[in-house]
């Protein structure tokens, strides 16, 4: 290499320079990572990737049902500064660290104190030469990530489950990782499973069980600990497009396929916006209903909760949601979760992009102005907890749990920003700008600050920049008073009859042919609170909410049957809460039976339902309500 050519490497590489000679490229004594890297500070992880960081991973791992343990050999691949003479993982939930070798030879290691939310630190002596570190383990029962079902919590009822959920600071909990979202391996793995079950990761994934129970997987692109993911059970494969398909239990996978089959569309119309699809497959699981959340984009597999199957296609937004995600978060990742509304607020925008592509603009309105109303509450209820800063774009996370942080604000708060910079640019502009930006920055991190650097050099010049209050936006608390505000032409009409109604118009002639969901849920949402038993009845009878199969329908509609004592429902509610471990819906429920005076109901629903469910859910509802 010429000293020219080393210099602009250093220059791309570092921040603190120092010198340069043809001999040896690099002296600055830290690891070669890109310079986003050497920026920031990620307050949630042990790891110290300016001297010692990882490339790659091989993971071996058998999987045992009886005991609820995972006995694995993660074998990495490092890169460390000359200096450096330890390399630090995260771990947590008394991660049971067997064994640690540096290049075969056995080295010495030490578990720190642990830390409520981040867990204990692993750090592994290194060798002057030491290019391996491999690390056999033993994970725990209550490893956070990962839940066991049994076969009662699955659809067939014939064979047990199992699933991780990573995000965002749970991967330490079932492999010693350094656990940042700025910090990227490749993986290959080698799982061996019980007979009769398949396994797939977030990777290149088997589509077939086989007789032998062991699956291989490889990820060649480098990825972020919160985006290494697996599941085991007894699902099917079904292709739906060219790249995409769908694994099910088979009782599911007829239900499946028809609700999903637009995925391949959505593909198309994502790639068409914002560049070429880089992680060459895109599928999804349904998993059992105890999945903590909707979905979760793990890379060519998302994992996707079975309560979007409404039997009407009207919950696939959240399909273009994960989908998006191979974009913004995946290839542009957060650099760490204070930057969470860059994977988020990015997702939600390019989500209702795709969903305006293909079933027009009406529709994806009818998405936003929900998300408006939902980040109109999340504020409020901030505000009114004397916690304003929380809904900053940008937090500060640092010694709480960053979970904490995952709310309406990044997701809405975000959007209602990007479609701000839209409407000031216009949209031509601001796509040629999205694309670029994730083209630009394949498989890097972002942080605020970085980004915007990127928005002022290229599209919004200062005045500009100022003239929005881009600052107070994203640094700043609530919601300024340039809110792009959404204005919906279905809602309105769905206002109408809620005023028709309210007016004495009997419920059973309202005019609502041809609503979707996403009517239904405004309807629902926006009826007078207090309603007597016979009003909620009428309601009942003309428009059969309670049994309702669509499960956003459903869990609005538990708002007014709680608040308003309709018992004929407790029983379905019961059932949901039971099944149903998904917090979104948890969370306002059990809110609202909080405070109805209905704790004891609560309670006891609770006490039934907490085994069904995944450890995220279970530390928000402890929380909630006191146990
Ligand atoms: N990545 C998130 C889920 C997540 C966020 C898990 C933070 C853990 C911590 C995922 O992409 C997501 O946003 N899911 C939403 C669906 C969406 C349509 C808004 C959900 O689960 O409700
Ligand atoms: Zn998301």
């Amino acid at each position: 290499m010429n000293n020219l050519s080393c210099l602009v490497l250093v220059l791309t590489l570092f921040t603190g320079l120092t010198s340069c000679n043809s001999d040896k490229p690099v002296k600055e004594d830290k690891v070669e990572i890109q310079k986003e890297t050497m920026n920031f500070e990620d307050k949630h992880t042990y790891a110290k990737p300016k001297e010692a960081v990882i490339t790659h991973l091989d993971w071996k791992a058998t999987v045992d049902f009886e005991t609820k343990t995972i006995t694995a050999t993660a074998a990495y691949n490092i890169k460390r500064a000359a200096s450096a003479s330890k390399i630090i993982f995260d771990t947590k939930d008394s991660l049971d660290i067997l064994a640690v070798r540096i290049d075969g030879k056995p080295a010495n290691f030490e578990i720190g104190a642990t830390d409520k939310f981040l867990g204990a630190p692993l750090t592994v002596e290194l060798t002057k030469e030491a290019k391996q570190v491999e690390i056999d383990y033993k994970t725990n029962p209550s490893a956070a990530a990962v839940q066991w079902l049994s076969p009662q919590q699955t659809a067939n009822k014939t064979a047990p489950f199992l699933f991780t959920q990573s995000q965002a600071i749970l991967a330490r909990s079932w492999f010693p990782i350094q656990d940042g979202p700025g910090i990227r391996f490749t993986y290959n793995a080698e799982v061996t499973v019980p007979k009769g079950m398949i396994a797939l990761m977030s990777a290149e994934n088997p589509t077939e069980k086989n007789e032998s129970g062991v699956y291989t997987f490889s990820m060649k692109q480098p990825v972020p600990a919160y985006l290494m993911a697996l599941t085991i059970g007894d699902v099917d494969y079904k292709k739906l497009g060219a790249h995409t398909g769908i694994y099910a239990e088979s009782s599911l996978m007829e239900k499946a396929a028809y609700e999903f089959a637009e995925m391949e569309d959505m593909l198309v119309a994502a790639e068409k916006l914002y560049g070429k699809y880089q992680w060459e497959v895109y599928d999804m699981i349904i998993l059992p209903p105890s999945f903590p959340f909707g979905g979760m984009e793990n890379p060519r597999l998302t994992f996707a909760t079975p309560t979007i199957i409404a039997g009407d296609r009207s919950l696939t937004a959240l399909v273009a949601h994960e989908l998006a995600h191979s974009w913004s978060g995946n290839l542009v990742t957060n650099a760490t979760w204070d930057d969470f509304w860059l994977n988020e607020g990015f997702t939600v925008y390019f989500e209702r992009r795709i969903m305006e592509s293909l079933y027009g603009k009406d529709y994806a309105e009818m998405l936003a102005q929900l998300g408006y109303q939902d980040l109109l509450e999340t504020v409020d209820g901030y505000m009114e907890d004397g916690q304003p800063k929380d809904t900053h774009l940008k937090l500060d996370l640092n010694d709480r749990n960053p979970d904490d942080g995952m709310s309406d604000i990044a997701y809405e708060k975000g959007y209602f920003f990007l479609r701000l910079v839209e409407n000031t640019v216009g949209r031509e502009k601001f796509d040629v700008f999205l694309k670029d930006y994730f083209q630009g920055n394949a498989f890097k991190v972002m942080t605020t600050e970085a980004f915007i650097i990127h928005l002022k050099a290229n599209l919004l010049d200062s005045t500009t920049y100022n003239s929005i209050g881009a600052d107070n936006w994203i640094y700043g608390e609530g919601l300024p008073d340039n809110l792009p505000a959404p204005n919906s032409n279905k809602f309105e009409l769905v206002n109408a009859q809620i005023e028709a109604w309210k007016e004495g118009t009997a419920a059973n002639t309202l005019t609502v042919v041809d609503w979707t969901s996403h009517e239904w849920l405004h309807f629902i949402r926006n009826l007078p609170m207090g309603l007597s038993f016979d009003k909620m009845k009428e309601l009942d009878n003309a428009f059969k909410f309670t049994k309702s199969g669509n499960s956003e329908v459903l869990a609005a509609w538990f708002q007014h049957t709680i608040k308003n004592n309709y018992v004929p429902a407790n029983q379905v509610m019961k059932d949901f809460l039971i099944s149903v471990g998904r917090r979104k819906f948890l969370t306002p429920t059990y809110t609202a039976l909080k405070e109805s005076g209905k704790m004891a109901m609560a309670k006891e629903i609770y006490k039934e339902a907490r085994p069904n469910y995944h450890s995220v859910s279970k530390q928000t509802m402890d929380e909630l309500l006191g146990f």
